[in-house]
């Protein structure tokens, strides 16, 4: 189903995190406006909104969703302050997903540093994430673009869907390929694809182009997603600042544990099985599972797949002219299948 070899780079530079700054130095200041839009709209007379706000701007975070819309909104030859907006409502409500998540998944550390609902409890950090929807909406509806904000309102509907959907699925080891693929393309690949669409929207685009564009970003974000779930096996806590291995034990299965699954040997199912009913895993019973993992090449498998995506993103891009913006859009999904972090 899958090519056996992703396709040699044709990008010229490493896709580091340093030659990601290179390619994306034409939209610094914007990312940077990001940043105070983030924190202006954070203000309330609730004084823990914008403590909390401030705590989870300030952690950081790649900004790769508004850096995607903002670029895309730069090929499609837009230089309005429009795309600043927008990439400041994406990155509100990616931050609002990522709250719950770590709710949701009983996830400690976020960005190097304790989780939302590490510090402030769970019940304070729903409400938190609550306002962060409804402030990206309300900040969405600064402009009455309805055709935005539908769009808007509609990748976030599949985000939430992508999370019920998976805590249904949750503890479902025989869950297929198929299905894994749904709740990556709800919970992430949509939220990417709409960046990169809004983005071209906001310019002199055809139907094709804005098309092409939402191609774009969906085949980075189901590519940054299978990176995000094999990181969880091979990353490191410290590069990543979040947690590793806790996936499995928290009966998510993920692409390498079906691929490995897929291979039918039974002490792989029957380990499996004992990581998930038990929700931890034994140091005995972690190495034999990347043992396991490792034999059967289950990573690599995941990787391969996440190329597949990789390369079908940079080749949406063809539907624009050759320039610095498509060279650089064309750069990032190379980082994508590259980054440690
Ligand atoms: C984390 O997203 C959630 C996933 C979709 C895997 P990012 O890795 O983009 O998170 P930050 O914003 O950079 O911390
Ligand atoms: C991505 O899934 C979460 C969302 C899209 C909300 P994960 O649960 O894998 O993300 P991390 O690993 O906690 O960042
Ligand atoms: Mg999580
Ligand atoms: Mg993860």
């Amino acid at each position: 189903m899958w090519s056996d070899q992703p396709r040699v780079n044709p990008t010229a530079q490493k896709p580091s995190s340093s030659a990601l700054a290179q390619v994306f130095e034409p939209i610094r200041d914007a990312l940077r406006k990001v940043e105070r839009e983030f924190a202006r709209h954070v203000q309330s007379q609730v004084d823990v909104i914008p403590t909390i706000g401030n705590y989870v701007k300030e952690s950081g975070g790649k900004r790769i969703r508004p850096a995607v819309l903002l670029m895309a909104a730069r090929m499609a030859g837009y230089t309005g302050e429009r795309a600043v907006l927008y990439a400041s409502v994406i990155e509100f409500i990616h931050t609002a997903t990522l709250v719950h998540d770590d709710i949701i998944d009983e996830s400690e550390l976020r960005r190097g540093r304790e989780a939302a609902h590490t510090r402030w409890g769970n019940h304070l950090t729903v409400l938190f994430g609550d306002f962060l929807y409804l402030k990206s909406m309300s900040l969405a509806l600064t402009h009455d673009n309805l055709d935005v904000i539908r769009l808007l309102c509609d990748v976030t509907l599949r985000i939430v869907e992508g999370e019920i959907y998976q805590l249904t699925k949750n503890g479902v080891v025989d869950l297929s390929e198929e299905e894994h693929f749904d709740i990556v393309r709800r919970k992430t690949a949509y939220l990417f694809a709409g960046s990169a669409k809004i983005g071209g929207m906001l310019g002199p685009t055809t139907v094709a182009q804005q098309d092409a564009l939402w191609e774009y970003g969906f085949n980075i974000g189901m590519a940054f997603q299978l990176v995000d779930d094999l990181l969880d096996f091979t990353g490191e806590q410290g590069t990543l600042g979040k947690p590793v291995g806790g996936d499995l034990r928290e009966g998510k299965m993920t692409l390498p544990v079906i691929y490995l699954l897929r291979q039918g040997d039974g002490r792989a199912e029957t380990l499996i099985r004992q990581i998930v009913r038990d929700g931890d895993a034994t140091p005995d019973e972690s190495r034999e599972l990347q043992a396991l993992l490792r034999d059967a090449r289950a990573v690599d498998y995941a990787r391969r797949v996440a190329a597949d995506f990789v390369e079908r993103a940079k080749r949406a891009l063809d539907a624009f002219p050759s320039g610095p913006e498509r060279e650089a859009l064309s750069f990032l999904p190379d980082y994508v299948l590259a980054r440690d972090r």
